[in-house]
């Protein structure tokens, strides 16, 4: 059975207090509900990390996720983060290579292979972000666009280093538009990438691999994408910062 998850990614919202009650919002709106069988995790800025982590990791079924981290060990990089430092502060998880990163600093495969690997080495389990553009998309190459990022940003992993990756499918296009991918969109594209991770790594990689479903993902439509059968879970923005939403979203993956 592949470990259904669901992550929810503030990106650069919520001051401290607004993070810690939301938090507990949501662990109220939980209370009613058993979630045991989904990984819930929570990726706050940078600069709450230490201090949510604590009291995230004390909810039961709670991990908690950075959003970015650099690809060098340490060094003279003011304003940076690196992976050493974002463990140390309880946090077992980090996105790489989302969307945002790409488009907004620049990030390319080639940097983002190097983010994997000092996370890998840090014992962080990264949550790998790929995704067409809506030009890919609308040019039938969308396929050809995720397969580049797999190859050169985590096809080098050995295969017991790409077991530790979770994987997210994020089209940019459905990334805080509203336009979330149909289940048909979804489901091929989660099934594309399972069939080369399984030409790559083989079946028990393939298969015990979580792949999650970004972009628009919320209340209304989480039942649908999670229902199917390569949708392991899903990478939350917007409605991971309301809490009932947040909590339906998690309450509608399927046991
Ligand atoms: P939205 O859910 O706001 O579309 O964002 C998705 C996302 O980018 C999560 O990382």
């Amino acid at each position: 059975m592949r470990k259904k998850i669901v992550v929810g990614n503030w990106k650069m919202n919520m001051t401290f207090n607004e993070g810690k009650q939301l938090v507990d919002d949501i662990t109220n709106e939980l209370a009613s509900h058993s979630s045991d069988h989904v990984l819930k995790i929570i990726a706050p800025p940078f600069i709450h990390l230490a201090a949510l982590s604590e009291k995230i990791k004390s909810l039961k079924g709670f991990e908690v996720a950075a959003q970015n981290c650099h690809h060098l060990s340490n060094g003279a990089y003011t304003g940076e983060v690196s992976a050493a430092m974002i463990a140390s502060t309880g946090a077992n998880y980090v996105i790489i290579g989302h969307s945002e990163r790409r488009l907004y600093f620049g990030e390319n495969n080639n940097l983002l292979a190097q983010k994997v690997n000092i996370a890998l080495a840090n014992k962080l389990t990264p949550i790998f972000c790929i995704g067409e553009n809506l030009v890919e998309r609308n040019a039938n190459q969308h396929l050809e666009a995720v397969l580049k990022q797999l190859k050169e940003a985590l096809f080098h992993l050995s295969p017991a280093d790409f077991s530790r990756l979770i994987i997210a499918y994020e089209p940019v296009w459905a990334i805080g538009t509203g336009v979330t991918a149909t289940v048909h969109q979804a489901q091929g594209m989660h099934n594309y990438i399972r069939s080369e991770i399984n030409k790559k790594y083989g079946k028990e990689v393939s298969t015990t691999i979580s792949i999650l479903y970004g972009g628009s993902c919320n209340a209304k439509n989480a039942k649908e994408l999670f229902a199917c059968i390569d949708v392991d879970g899903g990478l939350i923005g917007g409605a991971s910062l309301i809490a009932n939403d947040f909590a339906a979203v998690i309450n509608s993956v399927v046991k």
